[in-house]
C-alpha cells in the first residue's frame, strides 16, 4: 500500500526511480512523484494517475541528479490529485518527504503547524511531517526527522530529502515496511525488494524505530534518539527475471501458470512421505511437534485471500490434529479482546507480510502470552519478523494484486503444518497419504491448466453476467468464498460464495436464468449432498457450472458446463478445484476489458487499517 523508492550514487536518480516505481506500483496505482535534490534545490514532478502518465508528462526533461525520492500512492487521506500525490514539501520547498502509512495524529499536528504560521496545500496526513521536520530543523537532516517523529502517533515508511542538507537521503520505519539496497557505488531506499533487485540483491531490513541515513559515503543506522545500530545485511533469494512477466499479458495469468512451481517449492525438502510428516525447521525452535499437547485452542487469523486458506487450514488441523480451532478475521480479532492465553497457539497467515490488521492481531495475541506462528510469503517481513516462529510459503513474488499462487502454496504450508502437528494422533497411515498425494499435486495442477482454453470458452458465455454465486460444501466451502472474491475483485462482477447448504435459507430467491452459479462439487464425503443442492438450482432455472473430479458423468444431466480436476485426498482437493476458477475470474476479467493486475481502488498489501 504506496510504493516509496530512494537513491543515492553516482548515477542520475530520475531513471532509476521511476523504474523502481514500475516495480512497485502494485503497491498503489492513483498517483505518482518524484523529487531529485541537486545544485540546492528541489525538482519535483508529480500527478495524479498511473505512472507510465508521470513518465510521460516528464517525457525527455527528466530532473537531473545523483539523489532522488520517489512514491506511488494508493489514498488514504485526500483524493488521489497532484496535490496530494507524493513528493510533499514544507513551506520553502527545500525539504521532500515521500511516506507510506498513516500519522494518526495529523489533524491536531497540523493545526499546531497553522498556529506556527504553516501554510499547508494539501489535504494529507504526509505533508504534516515536511512541515515537522522543517519545524524542528537546526543544521542535521537526521536530527530534525528524528525530532519530527517523536511527535508523531501512528505508522510510518518515510525517505526525506533537503536542498539544505544536499548529500544525505534520511529513510526512517514504524509499522510500513522499509529496507535498504546496498549496491556498489548506490544505495536505495524501498518499500520491498522489487523495487532494488536489478541493481543489488543485499538488503538491510530496518525495524520499528529505526531510522538510516544514506550518503556518500555509506550508510548508518540508529535508533530514534541516535543510538547506533548495527545491521545484518541479508541477501534476497529472487533476481529479477521473477518478477516480469516472462511472456504472459498479465501478472495474474503468470502467477496461475507458475502454480505447479510454487506449490513445489513451498514443499521443497519439508516433506517426508514415508514417515507421513513433514520438517519444518522454522517451526521447531518454538512449536516442538510433541508441544501440540500444552495447547488447547489453535486461532488461525489472516484477511482475504489469505483468510479463506486459513479457514481450509481450520478444516485440516481439527480433523488430523484433533484441536478445537477458529478462523478469524484480523480485524475483527485485534478488537474484540479475544480470550487466549498461553496454552492458546494462533497462526497468522500473510502473504506480503504487512498487513496492517494481521501484524496487529500478532501483536494482541503476543500480549495475551499466545504462541505466535506466521506463514508468510515475503522474507523478513514484518509478519514473519513479528511472530514466534514460522513457516515461509517460498510462492516467489506475487505480483498480480489478485492472489492466486500465494493461495494454493498457503493451504499446502497448512497440509504440511498439519502434518507436522498430527503425527502424534492416530492412525498415522492417513497421514502418509495425504503427504503422497501432496507430492503429486504440481503435476496435478499442470494437468487443470493444460485445460486453459476451455476454460478461456466458457468465460466467453458468462462475461456479461451481472451477478455470479459459487456455492461449495466442506473442503470446498472456503473455495467457494475464494472464487467469488477472485471475480469481483478484477471483474467488478458481483459475486457472493456461499455453503451450498445454507442456499436453501435465503440465497436461493436469487436463482433465475440470469443467475450462473458455480458448484464446487469434487466426489468426497459431501458430494451426495452438494448434488442435492445442484438438483435445486436447476429445478430453478440457474445455470450450473460444475468443478467436480476426473470420471464423474453423475453431472452431466444438470450442469450447463462442467471442468474436472484431478482427484486428490479431500483435505487437499481445495489446490486443485480452486485453480479453474481463478481462470475463470482471469478470463472473464480481460473480456469485460478490466486492469487485471490493477483492479480499481485496491493495492496489492493493505498496509493500513
Ligand atoms: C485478494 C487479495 C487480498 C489479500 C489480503 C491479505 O486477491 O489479495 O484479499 O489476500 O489483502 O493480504 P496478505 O495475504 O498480504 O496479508
Amino acid at each position: 500500500m504506496c510504493g516509496i523508492v530512494g537513491y543515492i550514487g553516482t548515477a542520475e536518480a530520475a531513471p532509476l526511480l521511476l523504474e523502481g516505481l514500475r516495480r512497485l506500483e502494485y503497491r498503489g496505482y492513483d498517483s505518482a512523484g518524484v523529487t531529485v535534490c541537486a545544485n540546492g534545490s528541489l525538482d519535483t514532478r508529480k500527478m495524479a494517475g498511473k505512472i507510465v502518465d508521470l513518465e510521460q508528462a516528464i517525457g525527455g526533461d527528466l530532473p537531473q541528479g545523483t539523489l532522488g525520492i520517489a512514491h506511488t500512492r494508493w489514498a488514504t487521506h485526500g483524493a488521489p490529485t497532484a496535490t496530494n500525490a507524493h513528493p510533499h514539501h514544507n513551506g520553502a520547498d527545500d525539504i521532500a518527504v515521500v511516506h507510506n502509512g498513516i500519522i494518526e495524529n495529523a489533524g491536531v499536528l497540523r493545526q499546531k503547524l497553522e498556529e506556527l504560521g504553516h501554510e499547508l496545500r494539501s489535504e494529507t496526513d504526509t505533508e504534516v511531517l515536511a512541515h515537522l521536520i522543517d519545524e524542528a530543523y537546526d543544521d542535521n537532516l537526521e536530527e530534525a526527522v528524528a525530532a519530527a517523529l517523536q511527535q508523531v502517533e501512528g505508522t510510518y515508511g518515510i525517505a526525506v530529502v533537503s536542498s539544505r542538507d544536499p548529500e544525505k537521503l534520511v529513510a526512517a520505519r514504524n509499522g510500513s515496511p522499509l529496507l535498504l539496497g546496498i549496491g556498489d557505488h548506490s544505495l536505495f531506499v524501498a518499500s520491498d525488494a522489487a523495487a532494488v533487485v536489478e541493481h543489488t540483491r543485499d538488503v538491510v531490513y530496518l525495524d520499528d524505530g529505526e531510522l538510516a541515513v544514506l550518503d556518500r559515503e555509506g550508510y548508518r543506522t540508529s535508533d530514534l534518539r541516535g543510538s547506533p545500530l548495527t545491521k545484518e545485511v541479508s541477501r534476497v533469494s529472487w533476481d529479477l527475471g521473477t518478477i516480469e512477466r516472462g511472456g504472459f499479458p498479465h501478472y495474474m495469468l503468470k502467477e496461475i501458470f507458475e502454480q505447479p512451481d510454487s506449490v513445489r517449492d513451498t514443499m521443497r525438502g519439508r516433506l517426508l512421505v514415508e514417515q507421513g510428516t513433514a520438517r519444518l525447521g522454522g517451526l521447531s525452535s518454538c512449536l516442538p511437534s510433541q508441544d501440540i499437547a500444552k495447547y488447547n485452542r489453535i486461532v488461525l487469523t489472516a484477511c482475504g485471500t489469505s483468510w479463506h486458506a486459513a479457514l481450509i487450514g481450520e478444516y485440516m488441523l481439527e480433523e488430523f490434529a484433533r484441536i478445537p480451532v477458529e478462523t478469524e478475521y484480523a480485524s475483527e480479532f485485534r478488537y474484540r479482546d479475544p480470550v487466549l492465553d498461553e496454552r492458546s497457539l494462533v497462526i497468522a497467515l500473510s502473504q506480503s507480510g504487512e498487513t496492517a490488521d494481521t501484524l496487529a492481531a500478532i501483536r494482541e495475541a503476543k500480549e495475551k502470552g499466545a504462541r505466535v506462528v506466521s506463514i508468510v510469503n515475503v522474507v523478513g517481513s514484518s509478519i514473519a519478523r513479528a511472530a514466534d516462529c514460522g513457516v515461509y510459503i517460498h510462492a516467489g513474488p506475487e505480483i498480480g494484486v489478485a492472489s492466486t499462487k500465494a493461495f494454493t502454496s498457503q493451504v499446502v504450508a497448512l497440509a504440511l503444518i498439519t502434518l507436522y502437528l498430527s503425527t502424534q494422533s492416530e492412525p498415522l497411515q492417513e497421514q502418509a497419504t495425504v503427504a503422497k498425494a501432496l507430492q503429486q499435486l504440481p503435476d496435478q495442477i499442470g494437468q487443470i491448466l493444460a485445460r486453459n482454453e476451455e476454460i478461456r470458452g466458457m468465460a466467453e458465455r458468462y462475461h456479461l453476467n451481472k451477478n455470479f454465486l459459487y456455492l461449495g460444501r466442506g473442503y470446498n466451502f472456503p473455495v467457494a468464498l475464494e472464487g467469488a472474491l477472485k471475480l469481483k475483485e478484477i471483474s467488478y462482477i458481483h459475486a457472493e460464495g456461499y455453503p451450498a447448504a445454507e442456499m436453501k435459507h435465503g440465497p436461493i430467491a436469487l436463482i433465475d436464468e440470469n443467475m450462473p452459479v458455480v458448484f464446487i462439487a469434487p466426489q468426497g464425503r459431501v458430494y451426495q449432498k452438494i448434488l442435492s443442492n445442484v438438483e435445486e438450482v436447476k429445478a430453478r432455472g440457474g445455470r450450473v457450472i460444475a468443478i467436480t473430479t476426473e470420471g464423474n458423468g453423475e453431472l452431466d444431466r444438470l450442469a450447463d458446463h462442467i471442468v474436472t480436476v484431478p482427484t486428490t485426498h479431500e483435505m487437499l482437493q481445495p489446490v486443485l478445484t480452486v485453480i479453474p476458477l481463478q481462470l475463470l475470474a482471469y478470463h472473464i476479467a480481460v473480456l469485460r476489458g478490466c486492469h487485471v493486475d490493477q483492479p480499481r481502488n485496491l493495492a496489492k498489501s493493505v498496509t493500513v487499517e
